[in-house]
């Protein structure tokens, strides 16, 4: 298949899915929304105050495209010792003994015919708090970004100021120590990063 023939086939798949899916994800691009959870599970305590990384739980994320959800295995290494009869942590305990997941629900959602990948976008040096704002003072995560298609290529055209050294990419604090356009188109350069706005590269 050409490259003009996937573009018409991309465009008839996308035109029926956008009608699907405005009407049934009323939500995807809301800047703002913040579910409640089923468990509730603080980033500002756990990440803000205790200080633990973004990878302890989302081990996927440099890996893969999606960034995991972290199983109830991973809240009991703590948990089977601190809070031990919380009520608020009791469906962490039965997910733990029932191997049943908890039923978290998802902030961020891109409709199904766009492709994103996470792990391109943190091996190149964009940070999370770049996409998801300051995670680390959540007490309920929110969606910070519009997650438009004109938000993609607004960076894929222009990346520098958003790249940073690899070692800063789950710190929330970062700040780079000189002029981000510079430091960016370095990091660019050593690093061959080159976003594509191809329209195969997110519709596939
Ligand atoms: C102790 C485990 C843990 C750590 C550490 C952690 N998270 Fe999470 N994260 C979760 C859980 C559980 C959820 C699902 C519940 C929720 O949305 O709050 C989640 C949800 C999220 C979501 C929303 C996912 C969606 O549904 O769209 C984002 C974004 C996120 N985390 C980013 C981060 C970032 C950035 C860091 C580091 C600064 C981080 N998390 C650290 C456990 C963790
Ligand atoms: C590294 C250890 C650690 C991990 C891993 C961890 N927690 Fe915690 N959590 C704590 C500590 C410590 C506290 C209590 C902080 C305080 O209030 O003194 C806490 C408190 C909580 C509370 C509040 C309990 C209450 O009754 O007020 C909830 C809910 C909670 N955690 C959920 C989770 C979930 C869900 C996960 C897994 C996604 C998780 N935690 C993973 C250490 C951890
Ligand atoms: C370039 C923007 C961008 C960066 C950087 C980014 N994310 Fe995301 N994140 C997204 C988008 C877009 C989604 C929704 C993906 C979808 O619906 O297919 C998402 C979804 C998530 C989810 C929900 C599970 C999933 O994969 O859909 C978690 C958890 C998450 N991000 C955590 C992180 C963490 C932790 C980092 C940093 C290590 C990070 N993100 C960096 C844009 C980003
Ligand atoms: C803040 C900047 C930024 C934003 C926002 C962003 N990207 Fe990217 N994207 C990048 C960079 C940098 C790369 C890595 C390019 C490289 O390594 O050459 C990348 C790479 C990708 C890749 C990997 C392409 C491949 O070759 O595998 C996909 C897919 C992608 N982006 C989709 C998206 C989508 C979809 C969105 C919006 C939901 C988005 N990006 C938002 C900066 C961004
Ligand atoms: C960097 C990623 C990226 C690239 C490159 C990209 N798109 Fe998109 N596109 C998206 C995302 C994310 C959405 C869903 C969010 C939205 O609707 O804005 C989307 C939505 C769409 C839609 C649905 C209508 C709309 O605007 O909501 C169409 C049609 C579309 N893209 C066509 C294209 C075509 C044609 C190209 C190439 C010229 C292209 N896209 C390139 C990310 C991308």
């Amino acid at each position: 298949m050409g490259p003009a023939t996937a573009v018409a086939a991309a465009g008839g798949l996308v035109y029926v899915t956008v009608l699907v899916t405005a009407v049934f994800n009323p939500h995807n691009s809301a800047i703002g929304y913040a579910p409640t959870q089923p468990v509730p599970y603080s980033h500002a305590l756990h990440v803000g105050e205790l200080g633990l990384d973004c990878r302890y739980c989302h081990t996927t994320v440099e890996h893969t495209a999606r960034a995991s959800i972290p199983p109830a295995e991973i809240c009991m290494n703590c948990h089977k010792s601190i809070f031990t009869e919380s009520p608020k942590l009791l469906p962490v305990r039965e997910a733990f003994a029932t191997g049943k997941p908890l039923a978290w629900v998802r902030v961020h959602d891109l409709p199904d015919f766009a492709y994103f990948d996470h792990s391109a976008h943190v091996n190149a040096g964009v940070g999370c708090v770049t996409c998801h704002g300051r995670v680390d003072r959540m007490e309920v995560v929110s969606q910070q970004a519009k997650l438009t298609m004109g938000w993609c290529l607004e960076c894929h055209r222009d990346p520098d100021r958003n790249l940073r050294p690899a070692a800063e990419v789950t710190n929330m604090e970062w700040v780079p120590d000189e002029d981000p356009a510079s430091l960016g188109r370095r990091l660019r350069e050593q690093h061959d990063v080159n976003p594509s706005t191809d329209c195969t590269t997110c519709h596939r």
